[in-house]
């Protein structure tokens, strides 16, 4: 579908940690950024059209044997290049300099000194930044010269001194580099001479259209959750494509808590034409004995998608499927290239059957999650919709470690209301990514009246975060943690222990699952 802006700016991406937050940045700043394996063709580049290239941070060492290389004809495009750190020396080494392993790493804060004036630094002269290298340039190729150094790098930044490309050894991105956003903001404005025209408007606009030109006359079904991923989705392909799209909300029995009623409440009053599926009972059979949570996304996957091949068929003239899918499934799902490493399989991407008979659409799929929010506030879609906490597709089955039965769905279905209640009640919803309860499938030794009991014990999990790509656990107040464990002990039978998770992600991730 190419939904694709104009005026773009391409970033390779070899490997980093930091490559999603180049992109983000670069949103903020009203222009449009796409992330693209690093082993891109220079056809494909061309064909994007894109203002600026940037040639991301990443692991590897450019003289390894196996290093992810760029096409050197990516320097013959007369687009400028920015390369950041890996970036930088994968500039060097491919254009004449040499790369070698440094005497010392330097990592952490140290202190620029910008040498001469450019375009890029426009006028800052002396700067705290974040460095993170082992390597570092020898010989920098005959056109380029360093123009800042810091106490450990005599080629901090480098640059050609005709054509416009620059080389950063340190992270403009994170926020550890105060003044990083001015710098990329004059790389993308004043050297690439993008306009800041790239909003949520002019996104809505172009999405029309790309759905537009995918479905034209067609049928669509769209695989709604209720959530704010899904629902964004229908809403705006409905507005293409109006009664043509039929949303089919599925039970699939591993909900929360009075959600089916909820969602359903909530997509009518958003005038969606939807149809209701009660495959609880199919869904919850066929994760029978199943313990890994891997098993359990792709058994989920597969049977969602197979339901909605039959509901396709059954509606008769459907050939499109809608899904909510973001930016950050396609990449934790090891889509984007082969480095970033696959950390989990999201239903909406990892189960899909090789052979589909349904084709895929997905506008949203350009977007991180708080893009989405945005899009939805453009969409008049009502806050509470738009505010709720992210729901993972495969739902409770993957905060129910080892088997999911009925009895424990209907259980940690109460205890997660408690935490949510709680959570409302303290009126911290709002302020956290997610809070949920976890059941562990251990059992633990208590004491109820004078008789021991032997009962499960419940993880609570709230998390602070801007996109779930990162998170940290909240700082719940001690009082709210205390009622959210008495209610859950003293409401929930067979429950007789409640931790509270202090694990950061990374190392942890969101879900426990
Ligand atoms: P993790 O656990 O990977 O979660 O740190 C990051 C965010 O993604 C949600 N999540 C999922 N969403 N299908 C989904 O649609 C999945 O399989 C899935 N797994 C995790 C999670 O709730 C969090 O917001």
């Amino acid at each position: 579908m190419s939904i694709l802006p104009r005026e773009k700016i391409l970033i390779l991406d070899f490997g980093s940690q930091y490559t999603q937050l180049i992109a983000r940045r670069i949103r903020e700043l009203h222009v449009f950024s796409e992330i693209v394996p690093f082993s891109i063709s220079v056809a494909e580049i061309i064909a994007r059209k894109p203002s600026g290239i940037i040639l991301s941070g990443g692991p590897a060492s450019v003289y390894e044997k196996d290093a992810p290389l760029c096409d050197k004809e990516l320097f013959s495009l007369s687009v400028p290049v920015l390369g950041i750190c890996y970036g930088m020396q994968l500039m060097a080494h491919t254009l004449g300099g040499l790369v070698a392993k440094s005497t010392r790493r330097e990592y952490g804060r140290a202190t620029l000194r910008v040498k001469c004036n450019t375009k890029l630094f426009d006028g800052l002269s002396e700067i705290p930044v974040w460095m993170s290298h082992g390597d570092r340039i020898e010989k920098l190729p005959d056109e380029f010269e360093a123009i800042a150094v810091t106490d450990h790098s005599v080629a901090a930044v480098i640059r050609d001194r005709q054509r416009p490309f620059y080389g950063l050894q340190f992270h403009p991105e994170v926020s550890h580099t105060p003044d990083g956003t001015r710098i990329l903001k004059n790389f993308i404005y004043s050297i690439c001479s993008c306009k800041p025209t790239w909003d949520m408007g002019l996104f809505l606009k172009e999405a029309e259209q790309g759905i537009r030109e995918q479905i034209g006359e067609g049928s669509a079904i769209a695989a709604i959750s209720g959530g704010v991923d899904s629902t964004v989705a229908a809403v705006l392909v409905q507005r293409v494509i109006g009664k043509r799209l039929l949303c089919v909300f599925v039970d699939n029995g591993l909900l929360r808590k009075n959600e089916v009623q909820m969602v359903l409440d909530a997509l009518h009053s958003l005038g969606l034409n939807v149809k209701f599926v009660d495959a609880g009972v199919d869904f919850v059979s066929k994760l029978k004995q199943i313990q890994d949570d891997e098993a359990k996304r792709k058994i989920i996957g597969q049977a969602f998608i197979a339901l909605f091949e039959r509901e396709a068929h059954a509606a008769k003239g459907i050939s499109y499927l809608v899904q909510g899918t973001v930016y950050p499934d396609l990449i934790e799902s090891g889509f984007q290239n082969g480095l970033s490493a696959k950390i989990k399989t999201h239903h909406n991407v990892g189960g899909l059957p090789e052979k589909m008979n349904l084709s895929l659409v997905e506008p949203l799929r350009l977007l991180f999650k708080d893009e989405v929010r945005k899009l939805g506030a453009e969409l008049k879609i009502p806050d509470a919709i738009l505010g709720r906490h992210p729901f993972p597709g495969p739902g409770l089955a993957i905060r129910i470690l080892g088997e999911v039965t009925k009895e424990r769905l209907d259980r940690l279905r109460e205890v997660d209301a408690i935490v949510e209640e709680e959570i409302r009640a303290a009126m911290l919803y709002d302020s956290v990514w997610q809070a949920f309860a976890v059941d562990l499938s251990v059992k633990s030794v208590g004491v109820m009246g004078d008789e021991r009991t032997y009962d499960s014990v419940m993880a609570v999990r709230a998390v602070t975060s801007v996109d779930g790509m990162t998170a940290d656990w909240a700082k719940i107040p001690h009082t709210v943690l205390e009622s959210i464990s008495t209610r859950i002990t003293n409401e929930v039978f067979g429950v007789n222990r409640v931790v509270y998770d202090i694990s950061s992600k990374p190392p942890s991730t969101i879900e426990w699952g």
